[in-house]
Parts: C-alpha cells; sequence; structure tokens
C-alpha cells in the first residue's frame, strides 16, 4: 500500500524546500567574492522570494509525473535542477505579478511581497534573475545529454515566454475593467498560470523518457489541471480569508478583474473545475498504478483550500 496523499506530498515539499537553497545557492556563489552590497541585496531578494514557502504544487508535478513514467527515475537528485527550475519561473512569475505595474499586491505568503520587502527595481531584477538561473539550471542537468538538456530547456522557456505565462498576464492586463468571452478568458487562464503547470507535467515525463503517446496523454492531463489550477484561483480569492491565502483576499474583486466567477458565477466556475478534474483524470485512463500521484494531483488541485 502507498503512503496516504498528504505524507506524499509534504516529502515532495520538504525535497525541493531542501534543494532549492542548495541549488540557488551555487548560482549565487560563483558571485559572491564580488559582492558590493547591492549585489547581496539581489541576492536576499532572491532568496526572499524563493524560500519563502509556497505549496510547490509545479515540482511535485515534475516528481509525479516522473514516477508515472518510470518510478526508478523519481528519487533521481537530476530531477532537483528541474523542479528547482520550474519553481525559479514560477516565483519570478509572483514577484513581477504583484508589482504595482501590474497587480499591486503587498502581500505573497504571508510576508510583504518582494517590492514592498526590497524595493521595485530590486523586484524586477530578482524576477530577471530568477529566469535565468532557471536556464542555467536546466542547462547543467547532471548525467544527462545535451541535446536532452536542450528539450527542457525549450519545453520551460516556451511555457514561460510569450506564447505562455508572459502572454497570459499581457492578456490579464489588457482585460483590467473589461468583459471578455469565456473564450478569451480561457485562452488568458490557459497562458497566465496553465502554461507552466502544464510544462512541470511534460518535464518530469521528458526526463523519465516518456514516449510520444505518454506525452500526448499527459499533455492532455496538464492542460486540464492547468487550468482548473487558476478557476480555484479565482475561486479562492473570494472564498478564503487573507489568512489562510497568505494574499490579500478580493484582491482580484477589488480590481475589477476577469475571472471565472466574475464571469460564470460561483457555482459555474465550481462546475467549470470539476469538469476539468473529470478531463484530467480520463486522460489517465491508460496510466496504471504508477500515475496515482498525478490523480490524487488533480483532485487537490480542485480542492485546495489555499
Ligand atoms: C499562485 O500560484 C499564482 C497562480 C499562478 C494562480 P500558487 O498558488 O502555486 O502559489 P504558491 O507558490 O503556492 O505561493
Ligand atoms: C497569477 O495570476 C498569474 C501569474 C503569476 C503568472 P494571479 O494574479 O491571479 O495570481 P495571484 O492571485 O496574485 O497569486
Ligand atoms: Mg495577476
Ligand atoms: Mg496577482
Ligand atoms: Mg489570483
Amino acid at each position: 500500500m502507498s503512503r496516504p496523499f498528504p505524507d506524499y506530498l509534504r516529502e515532495c515539499q520538504q525535497r525541493i524546500d531542501d534543494a532549492l537553497p542548495r541549488l540557488i545557492g551555487q548560482a549565487a556563489s560563483e558571485y559572491s567574492e564580488h559582492a558590493a552590497p547591492h549585489l547581496h541585496k539581489l541576492f536576499e531578494s532572491i532568496h526572499y522570494s524563493t524560500l519563502n514557502g509556497g505549496k510547490r504544487v509545479r515540482p511535485v508535478l515534475v516528481y509525479a509525473a516522473a514516477r508515472a513514467i518510470k518510478p526508478d527515475f523519481e528519487n533521481d537528485e537530476a530531477l532537483d535542477h528541474v523542479a528547482a527550475a520550474v519553481e525559479c519561473i514560477h516565483a519570478y512569475s509572483l514577484v513581477h505579478d504583484d508589482l504595482p505595474a501590474m497587480d499591486d499586491d503587498d502581500l505573497r505568503r504571508g510576508k510583504p511581497t518582494c517590492h514592498i520587502a526590497f524595493d521595485e527595481a530590486t523586484a524586477i531584477l530578482a524576477g530577471d534573475g530568477l529566469q535565468s538561473i532557471a536556464v542555467e539550471l536546466l542547462a547543467s542537468v547532471p548525467n544527462l545529454a545535451d541535446q536532452r538538456r536542450l528539450a527542457l530547456i525549450k519545453t520551460l522557456v516556451a511555457a514561460a515566454g510569450p506564447r505562455g505565462m508572459v502572454g497570459g498576464q499581457a492578456i490579464d492586463l489588457g482585460a483590467v475593467n473589461q468583459s471578455p468571452t469565456l473564450e478569451t478568458l480561457e485562452a488568458m487562464h490557459q497562458l497566465k498560470t496553465g502554461a507552466l503547470l502544464r510544462a512541470a507535467v511534460r518535464l518530469g515525463a521528458e526526463y523519465a523518457g516518456a514516449d510520444s503517446e505518454q506525452l500526448r496523454k499527459l499533455d492532455q492531463y496538464g492542460r486540464a489541471i492547468g487550468l482548473a489550477f487558476q478557476v480555484q484561483d479565482d475561486i479562492l480569492d473570494i472564498e478564503a480569508s487573507t489568512e489562510t491565502l497568505g494574499k490579500t483576499q478580493g484582491s482580484d474583486l477589488a480590481r475589477n478583474k476577469p475571472t471565472y466567477p466574475a464571469l460564470l458565477g460561483m457555482e459555474g466556475a465550481k462546475q467549470r473545475a470539476q469538469t476539468l478534474y473529470e478531463e484530467a483524470m480520463a486522460a489517465l485512463e491508460g496510466f496504471d498504478e504508477q500515475a496515482l500521484r498525478l490523480r490524487e494531483l488533480a483532485r487537490f488541485i480542485v480542492q485546495r483550500e489555499h
């Protein structure tokens, strides 16, 4: 019998929490001998934005997707590079998302956002730096052929860039005070949030050597849970408290953001999350018991309370 999902989740979170300072620290130490006060501040802001908790859903997806393909590979230390790279892109996206020019939020993971704790310029640079660190981590995945490292880099940067997260953020900002169609809203959510979650699944599977049919199925799964994740994020902005969220409740409403509950109503949004959960589960039908953790993660994503 496999251990309960909450234990698995906690172990994966602990694993990435241990790996991140080690891997980001390595990237930092190369420059430390030249450290001037401003450089110290930059590295502090990078550490502040990555080592401050968070659910670590994307790294856990990397581990669980690798496990679904080849359980032996899940424990590879090299997979920590992949998981950390995705989390660095995610952390950068949050730092920039919170900036005054974007969502202008002052609370993240229960603490002042990066630009409040430091300053705006430092927050911009911390995000920029995290992006480079992510690519550096993938370029140096141990014991992997260069060609396969390159494939991982391509997957991650495509999901992060203008055809992925950055593109979604651009649509998001342009949609404030607008009433987009459901189609536009869905495309925006797919890009701004879905793309990186989908890439996390793909990266774990690619690392473990998935064949094209397995990748196609896992991509369907990743697409569904990626969108479901943002639908639930929109729901929680209304239903959860600032304390449980660790970010300011009602931030979307205050800024008149286009969200699923705004367009479909709360029940419609919850129904959409449920349908996406079912789509994700259907995509995993051809997989055996090794995909248990991915199934449990899909449920976690639509049932989470923060
Ligand atoms: C929040 O992501 C931003 C979205 C993409 C919806 P998470 O809910 O994964 O944030 P952390 O990492 O747990 O803080
Ligand atoms: C997050 O969307 C998208 C990215 C950070 C790429 P939100 O703006 O809804 O995320 P939160 O609610 O601030 O975490
Ligand atoms: Mg935003
Ligand atoms: Mg935001
Ligand atoms: Mg939100």
